[in-house]
């Protein structure tokens, strides 16, 4: 057992709650739209064939953005296949997934799923086997005033008023070499700035995001931002980071701490931006877009081409422990901390596919364990992101070398009073008893402490409810508050001034 202490005050704050933290991300990947949210004849479905049980759980979910279409899906989509009747919508080969893309959901069936379940669409172009031309008839079609070719297209394929999609990702990954169409830094740094420029030439207010790096630990890491955003800064702002978590080679330790690593990548990313802002006299601040990120067992996924050949294939349906559920909780934090320079976030992805929500073809739909804290956080994380400072124990960690014991986040709403706090006890080993000094928000009321902890069960359709959050034990001794947190633990707590 270790004792922490978190040092909070309401005048340190990092900025407020950017709610498109809470973003997510749809591809037509395995199971994600086919038989995720669109189902035709599932007993939930309604009138456009989408299903209900998910949508309402999507909502639950409170997520806020929604990335789409992909994904390495993205770099091979015709979007033209995806609109029109039904009866003429081609059946293609998804190169990406080796699968049957129908065209069933396509752009106006999905930004129509949007609105009605209360998600701000984020589009992706494809820059992988299409560029500027395409990119360009995709934006008209989907924004452009009735009055041209393909917003006319567009009205007549039911849909008269524009969608109005505020932020457009300008392809997916470039800098990987299993991507198609991928590029090297000059090259997507060449394309993504005539690609920028021209869509502003359209509405100069676009908000675009373009491709980071998949992972930090690609060979191009921050010298493939330094260039695209040498050559684009002008015309973008944010830029894409990637990040999918596991334990590698059996390392539980450092994968229960691997927030870190998100917290290092974010702001090496932030430096090599203000590194080039600076050497363009410039005061733009580009943000980062954490537009794929999850725990994900990429171990057990064979690859690509182990894929047989078929429509909406069952791929990478991970069912989620209570440690990812504690990862999960951690990345939040992360992306918390960082909300002056996040502006958007987007757990990848939403349903079956390494996903919070799991469903099977006409049967029931389940809240995996990682579901609970993406919804709390969501729920519960409103006002000013406070600055936090921790003092205790640290956990020596293969990867990251020695990290704190603790990591935590908290948010204080000054309006109607409302303190949240989230952190996780990333020790796979020690309970840790955690005060908190909260003497400067006046007199506060603990109302709730919510807690996964315990055991490494997972939910599952037999069992959706085997993981859910517990009552945690914490006390308010006047303005003193302590936590008891188990090893490996997240943790909820929400206070009210009284
Ligand atoms: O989310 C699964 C895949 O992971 C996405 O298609 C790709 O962008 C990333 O490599």
């Amino acid at each position: 057992m270790t004792t922490t202490r978190v040092h909070i005050d309401p005048g340190f704050g990092v900025g407020e709650v950017n709610r498109r933290i809470f973003g997510t991300f749809v591809e037509h990947m395995g199971r994600c739209v086919y038989t995720g949210i669109y189902e035709p004849g599932h007993p939930t479905a309604d009138e456009h064939g989408f299903r209900t049980d998910v949508a309402a759980l999507v909502r639950e979910l409170g997520a806020t953005a929604v990335r789409y279409p992909g994904g390495n899906f993205v770099s091979n989509y015709r979007w033209e296949d995806g609109v029109g009747p039904l009866e003429q919508r081609p059946r293609n080969l998804d190169f990406a997934w080796r699968s049957v893309e129908t065209n069933e959901v396509g752009t106006n069936e999905f930004l129509s799923w949007c609105s009605g379940v209360g998600l701000e669409p984020v589009m992706a172009v494809n820059l992988g086997t299409r560029g500027l031309a395409e990119a360009m008839e995709q934006l008209l079609y989907v924004n452009g005033e009735a009055g041209t070719r393909l917003p006319d297209m567009r009205a007549s394929h039911g849909h008269p008023d524009p969608w109005k999609v505020g932020t457009w990702c300008l392809g997916n990954e470039m800098d990987g070499p299993w991507q198609m169409g991928h590029k090297t830094p000059a090259e997507y740094a060449r394309l993504v700035a005539e690609v920028a420029n021209a869509f502003h030439r359209f509405d100069e207010n676009l908000s675009l995001v373009a491709c980071g790096s998949s992972n930090r630990a690609m060979p191009t890491f921050g010298e493939w931002e330094r260039v695209v955003l040498d050559a684009a800064l002008d015309n973008v702002d944010l830029i894409s980071a990637h990040a999918y978590y596991e334990p590698v080679d059996g390392d539980v330790v450092s994968f229960a701490a691997c927030a870190e690593d998100m917290d290092r990548y974010i702001d090496q990313v932030v430096a090599t931006a203000d590194h080039v802002a600076a050497h363009h006299h410039s005061e733009k601040k580009v943000k980062v877009s954490f537009d794929e990120w999850n725990v994900w067992a990429q171990h057990r996924f064979a690859g690509e081409n182990a894929i047989e050949v078929e429509h909406a294939p069952r791929l990478i349906e991970d069912a989620y422990t209570v440690t990812d559920a504690v990862v999960v909780g951690g990345l939040l934090i992360t992306l918390l901390r960082h909300t002056d320079r996040v502006g958007l976030a987007c757990q990848a992805q939403l349903v079956n596919v390494i996903a919070p929500i799991r469903t099977e073809p006409g049967g029931p739909a389940w809240r995996q364990t990682i579901f609970h804290p993406f919804a709390l956080t969501a729920r519960h994380a409103r006002g000013r992101v406070l600055d936090l400072r921790t003092e205790g124990a640290l956990i020596d960690t293969p990867a990251y070398g020695p990290v704190s014991q603790v990591w935590p986040v908290a948010t204080w709403d000054e309006e109607s009073g409302d303190l949240a706090i989230f952190l996780i006890n990333r020790s796979l080993q020690a309970a840790t008893t955690i005060a908190l000094d909260l003497s400067r928000f006046g007199d506060l009321a603990l109302v709730e402490h919510l807690v996964i902890t315990d055991s490494d069960a997972v939910n599952s359709m037999a069992e959706p409810d085997r993981v859910v959050p517990r009552p945690g034990a914490s006390r308010l001794d006047g303005r003193e508050l302590s936590i008891e947190a188990p090893a490996l633990s997240w943790h909820c707590l929400r206070l009210h001034r009284s």
